[in-house]
C-alpha cells in the first residue's frame, strides 16, 4: 500500500478528502500529517482519524530530523493541502519528483508569494474574473511554479463573494484532489 504524507496549516477539509478517499479505495494510507500551525484544524482530524502528527516550526522544517522521520515512511506522494510555507531545498531534494501542490486558482495567474486562500478569492472579485479554478502542480524551489499536473475550471458569478467563490473552489478541490493522488499513484 502507498504512503502519502499531508502536508496543511489550516482547516484541512483538503486533508480529509483526501484520508475519505483513501480510506474507501485502500490503495493509499495517510501516515502523517505535518503543519506549522499551532491550533490549526486539521490537527483534530490527525487525532479523530488516528493519524501521526508533527508539529513543525521554522528552526525544525527541512532539518536532518525530521526528513529521517519522514524517510522512514517512504512515502510515494507527499501533498501539500493549503500549506503555507514555502519548502526548503533540503526537502525537496530529499523527495524528487515526490512533492505535489493545490493551488486555489488557475495559475500562472493568481499565483506567487501572499496569493494564498482568500487572497486569492478577493483578487479575482476585484478584477471582475468570469472565471477561475484550481491547479495541481509538482513542487519546485520556486513557489507555485513547478509543472502543472491539472487544471479544472469554475465559472465566477457577478453576485460572488469571496466565500461563495471559496466554497465553489473547495468543491472542485476536494472532487479533483483525491483522485489526481490516485492517477499519479498508479502510475508509480
Ligand atoms: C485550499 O483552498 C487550498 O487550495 C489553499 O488553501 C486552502 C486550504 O483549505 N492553498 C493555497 O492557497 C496555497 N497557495 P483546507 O485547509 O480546507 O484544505
Amino acid at each position: 500500500m502507498h504512503s502519502i504524507i499531508i502536508f496543511a496549516s489550516g482547516a484541512g477539509s483538503n486533508a480529509q478528502a483526501i484520508i475519505d478517499h483513501f480510506k474507501q479505495n485502500g490503495q493509499a494510507k495517510v501516515s502523517l500529517i505535518v503543519c506549522n500551525k499551532p491550533g490549526a484544524g486539521v490537527r483534530d482530524i490527525a487525532e479523530r482519524e488516528h493519524i501521526p502528527f508533527l508539529a513543525i516550526n521554522k528552526e525544525t522544517f527541512g532539518e536532518a530530523m525530521m526528513i529521517e522521520q519522514m524517510t522512514d515512511l517512504n512515502p510515494s506522494l507527499i501533498v501539500l493541502a493549503g500549506f503555507l510555507w514555502k519548502i526548503p531545498a533540503s526537502v525537496i531534494q530529499a523527495f524528487p519528483n515526490k512533492i505535489i501542490n493545490i493551488h486555489p486558482a488557475l495559475l500562472p495567474a493568481y499565483g506567487g508569494k501572499g496569493m494564498y486562500g482568500h487572497h486569492v478569492h478577493n483578487a479575482v472579485i476585484r478584477n471582475k474574473e468570469k472565471q477561475s479554478g484550481i491547479t495541481i502542480h509538482h513542487v519546485d524551489e520556486v513557489y507555485d511554479n513547478g509543472n502543472t499536473i491539472t487544471q479544472a475550471c469554475c465559472d465566477v458569478l457577478a453576485t460572488d463573494s469571496p466565500d461563495d467563490l471559496a466554497a465553489r473552489i473547495h468543491k472542485l478541490e476536494h472532487f479533483y484532489y483525491p483522485r489526481t493522488i490516485e492517477f499519479l499513484l498508479k502510475s508509480m
